[in-house]
């Protein structure tokens, strides 16, 4: 990383990834995709554990969308399975880490035994301190908006809420696990430059590192290029570099504008 530095006091709060290239990574090896997401589960060790060490604060994973549904069964079970692994596995480290998890999705879809298993899991690390560790799991962003939708209609029929008073703040609070804050950062591996669905509300105002290494290939060395990359940046939020330098600028949820010099 050409010997620059990571800040420590300017490590992102929340940061996001979409991991992707697994079945490429695979293929190119002449691997079945399968062993891809296996190799896939590695990164995500390592990357938990980077992310814990640089002390970032919420961690979120994509780690099933809703479209991946309609991938060969095949490969569905197989995914699973690595979940099932994991929280059998990694669920003593998660702990002696202190780290809290937590998940967002459509979860009734998840087959009931891992569902309870994944439940389980959650439950046991509930008040954990270090990090929050988040799976989005049948996870998709226009889903988790109309969800929001479904509850907050029900919340107005009941008379709970006044359609005239709504505003983003409320909405927000429909949405899967409002207590996280929006990432500060979004990660995309597997050289795409798409959002996949992915988080829509809450990365309005994310820094994007896209990068073309493959999901299986990602590591803690990657984790902290993509951070320095964020750290260069100077974020806005609809503001001017001026306001943002003399700290003339209401703070946002998610973190505020801060750093000055750059032209993003
Ligand atoms: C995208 O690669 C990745 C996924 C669909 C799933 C991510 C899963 C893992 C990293 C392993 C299991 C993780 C947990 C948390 C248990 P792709 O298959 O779309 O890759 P491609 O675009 O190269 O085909």
């Amino acid at each position: 990383m050409r010997g620059d530095l990571l800040r420590s006091e300017d490590v992102p709060r929340h940061v996001a990834v979409i991991m992707d290239g697994n079945g490429r990574w695979a293929e190119r090896r002449g691997l079945s995709r399968i062993a891809g997401h296996r190799e896939g589960l590695e990164s995500v060790r390592a990357v938990v554990r980077a992310a814990g060490d640089l002390g970032i604060q919420y961690l979120t994973l994509y780690a099933f969308s809703l479209e991946n549904w309609s991938r060969p069964q095949a490969e569905v079970a197989e995914l699973m399975r690595l979940l099932d692994h994991y929280l059998d596995v990694e669920l003593e480290e998660v702990m002696r880490n202190d780290i809290e998890v937590r998940t967002i999705g459509r979860l009734d879809r998840l087959p009931a035994a891992l569902r309870e298993r994944v439940e389980a899991g959650v439950a046991r690390t509930r008040g954990n301190r270090a990090m929050t560790l988040v799976f989005a799991l049948s996870y998709g962003g226009r889903a988790e908006i109309v969800d929001a939708a479904r509850r907050l209609m029900r919340d107005a029929e009941l008379g709970k809420i006044d359609p005239e008073r709504l505003d983003e703040k409320t909405f927000a609070a429909y949405l899967y696990d409002p207590s996280i804050p929006d990432p500060d950062l979004l990660i995309r591996t597997g050289a795409e430059s798409r959002v996949s669905n992915f988080l829509l509300w809450q990365i309005a105002y994310s820094e994007i590192y896209m990068t073309e290494v493959m999901w299986p290939d990602f590591r803690s060395e990657d984790l902290q290029r993509a951070i320095l990359d964020y750290q260069r940046r100077e974020r806005r939020f609809g503001m001017t570099s001026e306001q943002v330098r003399t700290g003339d600028c209401a703070p946002r949820r998610g973190g505020g504008a801060r750093r000055a010099g750059g032209t993003g």
